[in-house]
């Protein structure tokens, strides 16, 4: 005869079995789904190609002014500079992530199973990562704009979370910095006023990162199930206030200087517009929905979410 309590411990177990199936089964059919869409930017692309004239680098609407009294009072050319440096600034922003995620995912898989399927696929999204970071790297450099690192704080900040984060808030972040761009990605690839190149770039990255997208999912997911109470709470407000810095670090206002902009009144224009918070947040909506659902969005964190603006 079984206790109560054995009972509620064996049912706890099977949970955790069937989880951990659940983990395999996602991870094989996305190194499956690798093995058959995955690209070489360097041979894949062409970057001799000349820059396209009369092209844009981002997309008009995506351009953090479009449609604020600013971006009425700027030539075409300017427009099309502003979005040059923004594509450069979110290029950088990509690497800075990428670079972060690499290093969680390396600490996520030190004490798991090395033939596992799941630490086989962490494997194989670094790899995609390594290739993202080296092909933005390739773009800005193609778009003649500096990198625009984020400020120092931000920098620091980051360097304590990817050093000491625990997990389900490792895999909030990671959707965070994914999600968004990856939605203002799915709109560049396939849009013929965009320069070829950075078509290609987009279009890879959306692919690739799919899988990533479902990987960090399926994993947040099971971690919000299985983590201890505490870790979960931390979580809801580590990933508010993480929403709340990638809100203000999106676009580095470096770029309205470098375009011969008023800085400041470049970024209040950008704070006040309408159209700018639409973008973000449905930019968002899709990562803020699946966060509701798994129970993130509770809280404080859920205030958080909201002064971050990515939240409606
Ligand atoms: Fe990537
Ligand atoms: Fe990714």
């Amino acid at each position: 005869m079984t206790t109560v309590a054995e009972d509620s411990e064996l049912a706890g177990l099977r949970d955790a079995l069937g989880l951990l199936k659940d983990r395999e089964q996602v991870a094989q059919r996305l190194l499956e789904s690798s093995a058959k869409h995955s690209f070489d930017p360097d041979k894949e692309l062409d970057w001799d190609a000349p820059v396209e004239d009369g092209k844009w680098f981002w997309p008009p609407e995506l351009v953090s002014l479009y449609d604020t009294p600013m971006w009425r009072r700027m030539s075409e050319e300017q427009r099309h500079d502003l979005a040059r440096h923004e594509a450069a600034s979110l290029a950088s922003l990509g690497i800075w992530f990428e670079i972060i995620l690499m290093q969680l995912l390396v600490r996520h898989i030190y004490d798991k199973s090395v033939t596992s399927a799941h630490v086989r696929y962490a494997l194989t999204e670094i790899a995609d990562e390594c290739r993202h970071s080296m092909m933005f790297a390739r773009m800005i450099e193609k778009g003649g704009a500096p990198t625009y690192p984020v400020t120092r704080l931000n920098h620091n900040l980051a360097r304590v979370l990817k050093t000491v984060s625990t997990t389900p808030g490792s895999f909030a972040c990671t959707l965070l910095g994914e999600e968004i761009l990856d939605w203002m990605q799915r709109l560049t690839f396939p849009d013929e006023r965009v320069q070829t190149i950075v078509r290609g770039v987009t279009r890879i990255h959306v692919v690739e990162e799919a899988r990533h997208v479902r990987y960090a999912r399926e994993e947040l997911r099971r971690q919000m199930v299985t983590a201890p109470r505490w870790e979960r709470e931390l979580t809801r407000v580590s990933s508010g206030e993480a929403a709340r810095v990638f809100s203000i670090a999106f676009v580095n206002p470096q770029v309205y200087t470098n375009v011969g902009l008023n800085r400041r009144e470049a970024v209040a224009q950008v704070k006040a517009s309408g159209h700018r918070r639409e973008v973000m947040q449905s930019g968002a909506k899709r990562l803020t929905d699946f966060l509701d659902d798994i129970g993130v969005l509770r809280g404080p964190g859920r205030r958080l979410w909201k002064s971050s603006g990515l939240l409606a």
